[in-house]
């Protein structure tokens, strides 16, 4: 029963790769300072060698008596060289080493997700590239506030994803750190040389102090706080596109690949995709949770808590991996936007009412005294059943004699989003400029 119970192998098995790489440069240090053959460091290294091909083929399943991946490969090393295998781990520790596979690790998965994020960020901008001249109700409180163009709204989504991808670069400079070397806490007797297995790993830099190299897990737990941001992101757009995907919305459809049907109601069709992306941002909260708990009460240096860190890790990469997937799918070609239900949706309420007041402003009313005016004009339209387009020149006329034809044209939804030009503002040319500029970061970053 403890044998199982200490045992990580079950999961840290996803470490393989980065283990015996890790252990391959280890064992060629070794060599280059004089501390083992190159014979022997050559033997090992190719029993190493011959341990990823085992297991790329399958062949290599080890089991809980192993306890962990380290175990693990240097018991079939010794297996398959012999006694030379027995050198492997001088002048470093599992702690040191575990931690060298973790950095590796999450190096090439940042890298990975990076690309994924570039990915959702393409397909935002194509669809936003058919939907600049869409309009579509802009909302604060979730209540109709001003008619935007769809790509502004889609752009914003391709913002986030640039923090957040950004944020990772960020990160990535922490976690390209190499422990290796560290041994178990307080360095090594042996006349180890740590700038190479940094270099040969890739590594950018250097831990100075074995205490802190062995037990930090600071760069888990900002890797953790920047996937629970991707999922916050991703999750928000899917809580609009379950909306929007509502009868009460209207506004999109969902194409029958990106959605299911109900087991009883026949008439459903359920948006299965965003649902799960907003379900599955609350497992990758809580690997952030764990973390930050597992690491709060830690004294130095390593503590075997730590082997808590790997699934949490290990499943938030995977999340969010398969939600940026499914919801770049979801873009690229699940939704069909109604556009005649858009198009009547800008049209029906009274989201122009601002623009009646800033018409009076620019002909030198107040803006407060205008606000004013325009609120008793929508008040009437209200009882009147009626909306501002409604009114004739004349009842316009009675609110305020600065009232003239081209009010019409001034209310006009399209007009209303046209003239919000500000840097940053909905207006056409600043959407189509926005647009641009999300395409040549895009093409740049290839
Ligand atoms: N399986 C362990 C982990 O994941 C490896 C390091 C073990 N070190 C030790 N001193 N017990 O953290």
């Amino acid at each position: 029963m403890i044998a199982a119970f200490n045992a990580s192998i079950h999961f840290d098995i996803a470490l393989i790769e980065y283990d015996l790489t890790g252990s391959q440069a280890h064992v060629q240090m070794l060599a280059h300072s004089g501390i083992i053959s190159q014979a022997e460091a050559d033997a090992i290294d190719q029993g190493l060698e011959a341990i990823r091909q085992e297991y790329r083929q399958g062949q290599f399943q080890p089991g809980i008596e192993a306890e962990d991946i380290h175990f693990a490969v240097e018991n079939r090393l010794i297996e398959l060289i012999g006694d030379t295998g027995k050198k492997l781990h001088t002048g470093r520790s599992r702690n040191d080493q575990v931690g060298t596979d973790l950095r590796l690790y999450l190096h090439d998965q940042i890298l990975q997700v990076q690309t994924l994020i570039r990915n959702w960020q393409q397909a935002l901008v194509i669809l936003a590239s058919d939907h600049v001249q869409t309009l579509i109700p802009g909302y604060t409180h979730l209540q109709r506030a001003q008619p935007i163009s769809l790509a502004h709204h889609l752009l914003a989504y391709f913002e986030m994803a640039e923090r957040d991808w950004q944020r990772l670069r960020e990160i990535d400079r922490r976690v390209n750190v190499s422990p290796l070397g560290l041994g178990a806490l307080a360095g090594t007797p042996f006349p180890i040389d740590r700038q190479y297995t940094a270099d040969k790993l890739g590594f950018a830099d250097l831990y100075r102090n074995s205490l802190d190299g062995v037990s930090d897990r600071d760069f888990a737990i900002e890797f953790l706080c920047a996937a629970s941001l991707i999922m916050v992101h991703l999750s928000r757009f899917s809580e609009e596109v379950i909306l929007w995907a509502s009868e009460e919305f209207g506004f999109i459809k969902l194409k029958d690949s990106c959605a299911t049907g109900s087991s009883i109601m026949p008439q459903k069709k359920n948006p299965d995709v965003p649902e799960l992306v907003r379900g599955k941002s609350g497992r990758v909260f809580g690997h952030l949770q764990s973390l930050l708990v597992v690491m709060k009460g830690l004294p130095l240096a390593y503590n075997k808590d730590l082997q808590e860190d790997k699934e949490a890790i290990f499943d938030g990469v995977t999340t969010i991996k398969a939600c940026l997937e499914a919801m770049t799918i979801l873009v690229a070609e699940g939704l069909e936007f109604q556009t005649p239900r858009l198009e009547s949706a800008v049209g029906e309420d009274f989201s122009n009412a601002t623009d009646v007041a800033d018409y009076l402003s620019k002909q030198g009313v107040p803006f407060r005294e205008a606000y004013n005016i325009v609120g008793a004009v929508v008040k009437t339209c209200l009882s009147q059943n009626k909306l501002l387009k409604d009114l004739t020149l004349e009842e316009w006329q009675q609110f305020h004699p600065q009232f003239a034809d081209d009010i019409y044209s001034a209310i006009s939804p399209r007009q209303v989003v046209a003239v919000r030009n500000s840097f940053g503002g909905t207006g056409f040319t600043q959407v189509q400029n926005a647009l641009e500029q999300a395409k040549t970061l895009l093409s740049q970053s290839k």
